[in-house]
């Protein structure tokens, strides 16, 4: 059998330029690959990724909310279309919409998301200026299960950083996500090789039960960021 019979289906859901949905491809284009990307969905005509993942040469679609639709309705939409896919996992990557339950529980345990902080520090919009403003020393980014609450699912993965004095939240972010495009293929492997999963609302890693976030250093080697 090719290994493309034996990968896993990964779909990914973007709204915006796409640059960790194209870390994705890219890693599941890699000999021996566990999973390669399908499909990438996006909640609007005008997400960058879109073009991005045309020209990776991946299938596309949008899914926009309907002027008179609700968010249940936009949830059994999107649900569906996802499905037609048959994706083993969906990886949310800048997909800027609250799944409501029912799309969750479709697919439960093998929704993945990835956000830039520490969770549970700094949940929602805006990360990096408020890890400024706070004048925190250490900032990074939480790969995790989703669940119905944002940004509160499992957390699996993280990679961290120091923040340097003085730097702004420009070059702040830009290094937050060069850690995310290693977080998030990483963690797709895991779950595509069956060593990550998502049970009784917990993170499982080789059969045990996680504590706390797998840290990105113990498996890159030293130092997350320079
Ligand atoms: C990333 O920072 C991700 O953590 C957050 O949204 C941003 C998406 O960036 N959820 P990109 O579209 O993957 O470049």
């Amino acid at each position: 059998m090719s290994a493309a019979h034996t990968q896993r289906r990964v779909v990914v859901l973007i709204s915006g330029r796409g640059s960790n949905m194209r870390a994705l491809v890219e890693s599941g284009r890699e000999t021996n690959s566990p999973y390669q990307v399908v499909a990438v969905l996006a909640d609007g005509p005008q997400a960058p990724g879109l073009a991005t993942a045309g020209d990776l040469g991946i299938e596309t679609g949008v899914i926009a909310p309907r002027p008179n639709g609700n968010r249940d309705s936009y949830a059994a939409e999107l649900a569906a279309e996802v499905g037609r896919r048959a994706p083993d996992l969906i990886a949310l990557a800048g997909f800027m919409r609250i799944l409501a339950p029912t799309f969750v529980d479709a697919f439960a345990g093998r929704i993945l998301n990835i956000h830039p902080s520490l969770l549970p520090k700094y949940p929602g919009l805006h990360t990096h200026r408020r890890v400024l403003a706070e004048g925190d020393l250490e900032h990074g980014a939480t790969v995790h299960f989703v669940s119905a609450q944002l940004d509160a699912g499992p957390a699996v993965l993280q990679g961290r950083l120091d923040v340097g004095r003085g730097e702004d939240e420009a070059r702040l972010a830009a290094r937050v996500l060069e850690l995310e495009h290693r977080l998030y293929p990483l963690a797709a492997r895991w779950v595509c090789e069956g060593r990550l999963a998502c049970r009784d609302g917990k993170a499982w890693f080789d059969g045990h039960a996680l504590a706390s976030p797998l840290q990105l250093a113990q498996f890159d080697g030293g130092q997350d960021a320079a």
